[in-house]
């Protein structure tokens, strides 16, 4: 099978991004298609006998795919801190690597295991890498059922416009596997991050935003022409 550019660099970038892991680690894995290699790798690792590693995953489908791939599976409440996170992310600020994620909706527990990490490493394409974040990428915000009209209309209050994130293979709205919603709003270009971060937080019912800010450590970065890119804040 061919891989397209995209998830030829995905790979490559990948397979670049977990190589600092070392044996005895405790691996925070984020979610998403660009994770699922990171899995497949470190699942092949352990396999070779002269690794062992625990993970912590960020949803149900890393988890079920770290078990399928022999990895050891620990909760953040039995791990308690995490060496190493390895994620994706939708879109990435060059210069600071302020992101946002919650693409696949598991922003929540991304950040959280990504707040208890000692690194947190980010790989993506190089079509996610962005001048400012926002512009045409939304902010995944996850909020409770209860209280979702409320927080419409306070992001509408503070320029955005947001929607509620509809299912796929099932009706209705997703709810992720904390059992919220979510909603995509848009903010057009986002020329103050932190500022709008605290505003967003300041809204009850509002659970958390995709906007992962001071965060990442480094963002490995697969180009079309094959090569990977290291990048760190500037
Ligand atoms: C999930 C995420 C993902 O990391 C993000 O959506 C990128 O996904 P993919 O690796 O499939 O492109 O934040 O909540």
């Amino acid at each position: 099978m061919t891989l397209s550019w995209v998830e030829d660099a995905k790979r490559r970038a990948v397979l670049k991004a977990v190589e600092p892991i070392k044996s005895g680690w405790i691996i925070g894995l984020g979610s998403g298609s660009t994770v699922a290699y990171a899995v497949a790798e470190l699942g092949r690792r352990v396999k070779r006998g002269n690794t062992e590693l625990s993970v912590v995953p960020t949803s149900h489908q890393v988890e079920l795919l770290a078990i399928s791939h022999g990895l050891r599976v620990v909760s953040l409440n039995e791990a308690f801190t995490v060496d190493y996170v390895v994620d994706g992310a939708d879109q990435v600020e060059q210069s600071s690597l302020n992101a946002i994620k919650g693409g696949g909706g598991a922003l929540l527990r991304e950040k959280i295991v990504a707040s208890a990490a000692h690194r947190l490493v980010l790989v993506i394409d190089e079509t996610k890498l962005s001048r400012h974040l926002g512009g045409k990428q939304g902010v995944p915000i996850e909020v409770l059922p209860f209280a979702y009209r409320f927080v419409q209309s306070r992001i509408t209050k503070l320029g955005g416009r947001a929607r509620l994130r509809e299912g796929a293979g099932k009706v209705g709205p997703v709810v992720t596997d904390n059992g919220n919603f979510v909603l995509d709003a848009d903010f057009g270009r986002i020329a103050k991050p932190q500022q709008l971060e605290r505003q967003l937080k300041a809204v009850p019912g509002l659970v958390e935003t995709g906007l992962f800010l001071g965060m990442v450590d480094q963002a490995y970065v697969g180009l079309r022409t094959g090569e990977v890119r290291v990048l760190e804040p500037a």
